[in-house]
Protein backbone atom coordinates (compact mmCIF):
# COMPACT_ATOMS: atom_id res chain seq x y z
CA UNK A 1 0.00 0.00 0.00
CA UNK A 2 1.18 3.51 -1.13
CA UNK A 3 0.18 6.02 1.39
CA UNK A 4 -0.36 9.49 -0.83
CA UNK A 5 1.62 12.13 0.53
CA UNK A 6 -1.48 14.14 1.63
CA UNK A 7 -2.15 10.97 4.34
CA UNK A 8 1.53 10.69 5.81
CA UNK A 9 0.62 12.71 8.88
CA UNK A 10 2.25 12.04 12.03
CA UNK A 11 -0.72 10.56 13.50
CA UNK A 12 -2.53 8.47 11.31
CA UNK A 13 -6.03 9.75 11.75
CA UNK A 14 -7.66 11.86 9.46
CA UNK A 15 -10.84 14.49 11.42
CA UNK A 16 -13.61 13.73 9.41
CA UNK A 17 -15.72 16.43 7.36
CA UNK A 18 -18.65 17.27 9.39
CA UNK A 19 -21.20 19.74 8.08
CA UNK A 20 -22.05 21.81 10.71
CA UNK A 21 -19.70 20.89 13.57
CA UNK A 22 -16.65 20.63 11.54
CA UNK A 23 -15.65 24.24 9.61
CA UNK A 24 -12.32 25.03 9.04
CA UNK A 25 -11.47 26.27 13.02
CA UNK A 26 -11.24 22.12 13.61
CA UNK A 27 -9.70 21.21 10.72
CA UNK A 28 -7.40 23.80 11.28
CA UNK A 29 -6.69 22.24 14.81
CA UNK A 30 -6.68 18.28 13.99
CA UNK A 31 -4.24 19.14 11.02
CA UNK A 32 -1.84 21.47 13.64
CA UNK A 33 -2.12 18.63 16.28
CA UNK A 34 -0.70 15.92 13.37
CA UNK A 35 -3.90 15.09 12.29
CA UNK A 36 -5.78 15.83 8.94
CA UNK A 37 -8.55 18.05 9.45
CA UNK A 38 -11.10 18.09 7.13
CA UNK A 39 -14.02 20.67 6.00
CA UNK A 40 -17.30 19.13 5.76
CA UNK A 41 -19.35 20.94 3.39
CA UNK A 42 -23.26 20.32 3.34
CA UNK A 43 -25.96 21.15 0.07
CA UNK A 44 -26.53 24.41 0.58
CA UNK A 45 -22.73 25.35 1.13
CA UNK A 46 -21.58 28.16 -2.12
CA UNK A 47 -18.09 28.40 -2.68
CA UNK A 48 -17.67 31.89 -0.77
CA UNK A 49 -18.06 29.60 2.19
CA UNK A 50 -15.78 27.41 1.05
CA UNK A 51 -13.16 29.45 0.33
CA UNK A 52 -13.89 31.52 3.64
CA UNK A 53 -13.63 28.40 6.01
CA UNK A 54 -10.86 26.73 3.76
CA UNK A 55 -8.55 30.03 4.45
CA UNK A 56 -8.98 29.02 8.31
CA UNK A 57 -8.88 25.65 7.69
CA UNK A 58 -5.00 26.09 5.60
CA UNK A 59 -4.15 29.11 7.65
CA UNK A 60 0.09 29.59 7.75
CA UNK A 61 0.26 26.45 4.92
CA UNK A 62 -1.22 24.23 7.27
CA UNK A 63 -2.70 21.03 5.01
CA UNK A 64 -6.33 20.62 5.21
CA UNK A 65 -9.45 17.84 3.46
CA UNK A 66 -13.16 18.91 2.08
CA UNK A 67 -15.64 16.67 2.29
CA UNK A 68 -18.44 17.40 -0.28
CA UNK A 69 -21.82 14.85 -0.80
CA UNK A 70 -22.01 12.91 -3.99
CA UNK A 71 -25.62 13.80 -4.33
CA UNK A 72 -25.77 17.42 -3.58
CA UNK A 73 -22.93 18.11 -6.66
CA UNK A 74 -25.55 18.32 -9.98
CA UNK A 75 -27.58 20.68 -7.43
CA UNK A 76 -24.40 22.41 -6.52
CA UNK A 77 -21.54 22.96 -8.99
CA UNK A 78 -19.77 25.75 -7.93
CA UNK A 79 -18.71 23.65 -4.74
CA UNK A 80 -16.56 21.20 -6.83
CA UNK A 81 -15.02 24.42 -8.75
CA UNK A 82 -14.28 26.40 -5.70
CA UNK A 83 -12.69 23.22 -4.23
CA UNK A 84 -10.40 22.24 -7.59
CA UNK A 85 -9.15 26.39 -7.30
CA UNK A 86 -8.11 25.61 -3.83
CA UNK A 87 -6.39 22.55 -4.38
CA UNK A 88 -6.68 21.28 -0.60
CA UNK A 89 -4.73 18.14 0.51
CA UNK A 90 -7.51 15.14 -0.06
CA UNK A 91 -11.12 16.25 -1.05
CA UNK A 92 -13.88 13.31 -0.19
CA UNK A 93 -17.02 13.28 -2.41
CA UNK A 94 -19.57 10.57 -0.87
CA UNK A 95 -23.44 9.18 -0.62
CA UNK A 96 -24.08 9.31 -4.15
CA UNK A 97 -22.58 9.10 -7.70
CA UNK A 98 -19.44 10.79 -7.33
CA UNK A 99 -17.71 9.44 -10.91
CA UNK A 100 -17.35 12.82 -12.26
CA UNK A 101 -16.16 14.49 -9.47
CA UNK A 102 -13.34 12.04 -8.77
CA UNK A 103 -12.39 11.99 -12.16
CA UNK A 104 -11.96 15.98 -12.18
CA UNK A 105 -10.45 15.83 -8.84
CA UNK A 106 -7.82 13.48 -9.78
CA UNK A 107 -7.35 15.09 -12.91
CA UNK A 108 -6.45 18.00 -11.57
CA UNK A 109 -3.95 15.98 -9.19
CA UNK A 110 -5.90 16.20 -6.01
CA UNK A 111 -5.84 13.21 -3.57
CA UNK A 112 -9.52 11.77 -3.52
CA UNK A 113 -11.30 9.38 -1.09
CA UNK A 114 -14.67 8.27 -0.64
CA UNK A 115 -16.38 6.53 2.46
CA UNK A 116 -17.93 2.97 1.39
CA UNK A 117 -20.50 0.97 3.86
CA UNK A 118 -21.04 -1.79 2.03
CA UNK A 119 -18.78 -4.53 -0.71
CA UNK A 120 -21.09 -3.10 -3.73
CA UNK A 121 -20.13 0.28 -2.32
CA UNK A 122 -16.29 -0.47 -2.84
CA UNK A 123 -17.11 -1.98 -6.16
CA UNK A 124 -18.08 1.13 -7.42
CA UNK A 125 -15.49 3.31 -5.46
CA UNK A 126 -12.73 1.21 -7.23
CA UNK A 127 -14.39 1.63 -10.61
CA UNK A 128 -14.19 5.18 -9.90
CA UNK A 129 -10.18 5.24 -9.64
CA UNK A 130 -10.77 6.93 -6.03
CA UNK A 131 -7.31 7.14 -4.49
CA UNK A 132 -8.51 6.38 -0.69
CA UNK A 133 -11.18 4.37 0.81
CA UNK A 134 -12.68 4.90 3.79
CA UNK A 135 -14.15 1.96 5.35
CA UNK A 136 -18.06 3.43 7.42
CA UNK A 137 -19.36 1.62 9.61
CA UNK A 138 -23.40 1.87 10.55
CA UNK A 139 -22.01 2.70 14.49
CA UNK A 140 -20.43 5.93 12.69
CA UNK A 141 -22.23 9.63 13.23
CA UNK A 142 -24.00 11.43 10.86
CA UNK A 143 -25.20 10.25 7.26
CA UNK A 144 -24.41 6.57 5.61
CA UNK A 145 -25.70 3.46 5.15
CA UNK A 146 -26.40 1.17 8.33
CA UNK A 147 -25.87 -2.22 6.54
CA UNK A 148 -22.76 -3.17 8.11
CA UNK A 149 -20.44 -2.37 11.21
CA UNK A 150 -17.01 -0.87 10.77
CA UNK A 151 -14.79 -4.18 11.70
CA UNK A 152 -16.92 -6.92 9.55
CA UNK A 153 -16.84 -4.68 6.70
CA UNK A 154 -13.14 -3.47 7.48
CA UNK A 155 -11.84 -6.66 7.40
CA UNK A 156 -13.26 -7.91 3.76
CA UNK A 157 -12.26 -4.50 2.71
CA UNK A 158 -9.10 -5.06 3.19
CA UNK A 159 -9.19 -8.11 1.97
CA UNK A 160 -9.89 -6.89 -1.91
CA UNK A 161 -8.44 -3.70 -2.38
CA UNK A 162 -4.43 -2.94 -2.34
CA UNK A 163 -5.46 0.86 -1.71
CA UNK A 164 -4.88 3.08 1.28
CA UNK A 165 -7.85 1.72 3.33
CA UNK A 166 -9.08 4.15 6.29
CA UNK A 167 -11.30 2.86 9.28
CA UNK A 168 -14.25 5.16 10.05
CA UNK A 169 -17.57 4.57 12.85
CA UNK A 170 -17.51 4.20 16.28
CA UNK A 171 -13.05 4.85 16.45
CA UNK A 172 -13.09 6.80 20.06
CA UNK A 173 -9.76 6.63 20.99
CA UNK A 174 -6.18 5.04 21.20
CA UNK A 175 -7.63 1.73 21.31
CA UNK A 176 -9.53 2.07 18.28
CA UNK A 177 -6.90 3.51 16.30
CA UNK A 178 -4.77 0.44 17.57
CA UNK A 179 -6.77 -2.11 16.70
CA UNK A 180 -8.07 -0.94 13.02
CA UNK A 181 -4.09 -0.21 12.37
CA UNK A 182 -3.49 -3.65 13.81
CA UNK A 183 -6.08 -5.30 11.17
CA UNK A 184 -3.88 -3.07 8.59
CA UNK A 185 -5.58 0.14 8.08
CA UNK A 186 -4.05 3.21 7.26
CA UNK A 187 -5.26 4.71 9.54
CA UNK A 188 -8.94 6.17 11.15
CA UNK A 189 -11.35 8.26 10.06
CA UNK A 190 -12.66 10.12 12.77
CA UNK A 191 -16.03 12.66 13.52
CA UNK A 192 -17.96 12.15 17.13
CA UNK A 193 -14.59 12.06 19.15
CA UNK A 194 -14.16 15.67 18.10
CA UNK A 195 -17.51 16.31 18.62
CA UNK A 196 -16.78 18.09 21.59
CA UNK A 197 -13.74 20.57 20.78
CA UNK A 198 -13.48 23.90 21.93
CA UNK A 199 -12.59 24.53 18.22
CA UNK A 200 -16.01 22.36 16.71
CA UNK A 201 -18.54 24.79 15.79
CA UNK A 202 -21.76 23.72 18.14
CA UNK A 203 -23.56 26.08 20.01
CA UNK A 204 -22.33 25.56 24.27
CA UNK A 205 -25.86 24.12 24.41
CA UNK A 206 -25.29 21.33 21.76
CA UNK A 207 -22.62 20.20 23.07
CA UNK A 208 -23.64 20.32 26.69
CA UNK A 209 -26.60 17.81 25.06
CA UNK A 210 -23.72 16.02 23.97
CA UNK A 211 -22.12 15.16 27.15
CA UNK A 212 -25.48 14.16 28.34
CA UNK A 213 -26.02 11.72 25.49
CA UNK A 214 -26.50 8.06 25.94
CA UNK A 215 -27.83 6.55 22.42
CA UNK A 216 -28.07 7.18 19.07
CA UNK A 217 -30.78 5.80 16.85
CA UNK A 218 -30.44 5.35 13.03
CA UNK A 219 -32.73 6.78 10.56
CA UNK A 220 -34.22 9.43 8.03
CA UNK A 221 -36.54 10.90 10.82
CA UNK A 222 -34.71 14.21 10.87
CA UNK A 223 -34.19 14.22 6.79
CA UNK A 224 -37.98 14.27 6.30
CA UNK A 225 -38.54 16.69 9.20
CA UNK A 226 -36.32 19.42 7.89
CA UNK A 227 -37.19 17.90 3.91
CA UNK A 228 -33.54 17.79 3.04
CA UNK A 229 -33.10 15.50 -0.36
CA UNK A 230 -30.43 12.88 1.03
CA UNK A 231 -31.11 9.40 -0.50
CA UNK A 232 -32.95 7.42 1.37
CA UNK A 233 -30.14 4.33 1.47
CA UNK A 234 -27.93 7.24 3.40
CA UNK A 235 -29.97 7.34 6.98
CA UNK A 236 -28.53 9.74 9.29
CA UNK A 237 -27.15 8.58 12.74
CA UNK A 238 -27.96 11.10 15.59
CA UNK A 239 -28.79 11.19 19.05
CA UNK A 240 -31.98 9.55 19.82
CA UNK A 241 -34.22 11.54 21.64
CA UNK A 242 -38.00 11.93 22.01
CA UNK A 243 -38.77 13.29 18.61
CA UNK A 244 -36.80 10.95 16.86
CA UNK A 245 -38.37 7.46 18.57
CA UNK A 246 -41.66 9.40 18.25
CA UNK A 247 -41.43 9.18 14.10
CA UNK A 248 -39.07 6.23 13.58
CA UNK A 249 -40.37 3.96 11.80
CA UNK A 250 -43.27 6.27 10.45
CA UNK A 251 -41.42 8.91 8.77
CA UNK A 252 -43.68 9.42 5.84
CA UNK A 253 -46.60 10.48 8.28
CA UNK A 254 -44.93 13.34 9.56
CA UNK A 255 -46.59 16.12 8.70
CA UNK A 256 -46.56 19.80 7.98
CA UNK A 257 -47.17 20.89 12.22
CA UNK A 258 -44.52 18.17 13.30
CA UNK A 259 -42.39 19.37 10.87
CA UNK A 260 -42.78 23.07 12.68
CA UNK A 261 -42.24 21.84 15.81
CA UNK A 262 -38.97 20.65 15.17
CA UNK A 263 -37.91 23.52 13.05
CA UNK A 264 -38.91 25.66 16.14
CA UNK A 265 -37.39 23.38 18.11
CA UNK A 266 -34.15 24.43 16.56
CA UNK A 267 -34.17 27.52 16.89
CA UNK A 268 -34.66 27.94 20.69
CA UNK A 269 -32.19 24.44 21.03
CA UNK A 270 -34.41 22.09 22.55
CA UNK A 271 -32.20 19.11 21.84
CA UNK A 272 -35.38 16.94 23.13
CA UNK A 273 -36.88 17.79 19.61
CA UNK A 274 -33.47 19.14 17.19
CA UNK A 275 -31.20 16.69 15.99
CA UNK A 276 -27.54 16.08 16.87
CA UNK A 277 -25.64 13.98 14.47
CA UNK A 278 -23.16 11.93 16.37
CA UNK A 279 -22.26 8.39 16.38
CA UNK A 280 -22.14 5.44 18.92
CA UNK A 281 -19.24 6.91 20.92
CA UNK A 282 -21.32 10.09 21.54
CA UNK A 283 -21.53 8.04 24.97
CA UNK A 284 -17.61 8.42 25.73
CA UNK A 285 -18.04 12.52 25.75
CA UNK A 286 -17.82 13.71 29.09
CA UNK A 287 -16.67 17.80 28.75
CA UNK A 288 -15.19 20.13 26.61
CA UNK A 289 -11.79 19.36 25.51
CA UNK A 290 -9.02 20.48 22.62
CA UNK A 291 -8.58 19.09 19.47
CA UNK A 292 -5.12 18.59 20.07
CA UNK A 293 -6.09 16.78 23.66
CA UNK A 294 -8.16 14.54 21.26
CA UNK A 295 -5.35 14.08 18.56
CA UNK A 296 -2.41 13.10 21.37
CA UNK A 297 -4.92 11.05 22.75
CA UNK A 298 -5.25 9.08 19.73
CA UNK A 299 -1.16 9.26 19.31
CA UNK A 300 -0.79 6.53 22.26
CA UNK A 301 -2.03 3.86 19.54
CA UNK A 302 1.49 4.66 18.29
CA UNK A 303 3.08 3.63 21.77
CA UNK A 304 3.03 -0.25 21.40
CA UNK A 305 4.02 -0.83 24.82
CA UNK A 306 1.44 1.61 26.18
CA UNK A 307 -1.77 -0.45 25.69
C1 LIG B 1 -22.12 15.70 12.92
C2 LIG B 1 -21.60 14.90 11.76
C3 LIG B 1 -21.63 15.46 10.49
C4 LIG B 1 -21.12 14.73 9.40
N1 LIG B 1 -21.10 15.33 8.16
C5 LIG B 1 -20.48 14.70 7.12
C6 LIG B 1 -20.26 15.37 5.90
O1 LIG B 1 -20.61 16.55 5.74
N2 LIG B 1 -19.67 14.70 4.88
C7 LIG B 1 -19.23 13.42 5.04
O2 LIG B 1 -18.69 12.85 4.08
N3 LIG B 1 -19.40 12.75 6.20
C8 LIG B 1 -20.00 13.37 7.25
N4 LIG B 1 -20.11 12.73 8.46
C9 LIG B 1 -19.61 11.35 8.59
C10 LIG B 1 -18.13 11.35 8.95
O3 LIG B 1 -17.36 11.73 7.82
C11 LIG B 1 -17.64 9.96 9.44
O4 LIG B 1 -18.04 8.97 8.54
C12 LIG B 1 -18.14 9.57 10.81
O5 LIG B 1 -18.13 10.67 11.68
C13 LIG B 1 -17.28 8.43 11.38
O6 LIG B 1 -17.85 7.84 12.49
P1 LIG B 1 -17.70 8.38 14.01
O7 LIG B 1 -18.64 9.57 14.05
O8 LIG B 1 -18.15 7.26 14.84
O9 LIG B 1 -16.29 8.79 14.23
C14 LIG B 1 -20.61 13.43 9.58
C15 LIG B 1 -20.58 12.89 10.88
C16 LIG B 1 -21.05 13.61 11.97
C17 LIG B 1 -20.97 13.01 13.35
Amino acid sequence: MQLPLALRTPVPLVGAPMAGPGGGRLAHAVSRAGGLGMVGVNQSRDAAWIEAEARIAGADGTPYGVGLMAWAQPQAPDQLEAVLDLRPALVSVSFGAYDEPVRRLREAGITTATQVGSLADLETALDSGVDVIVVRGGEGGGHGRNAMATLPLLQMVLDRTALPVYAAGGILNHRGLAAVLAAGAAGAWVGTAFLGCVEAAGSPAAKTALFRAGETGYGRVFDVAQDVAWPPEFGGRAVANDYFDEWVGHEDALDAPARDRHRAAVAREDFSVAHLYAGEGVAALTHEVSAADVVAEFARALLTRDR
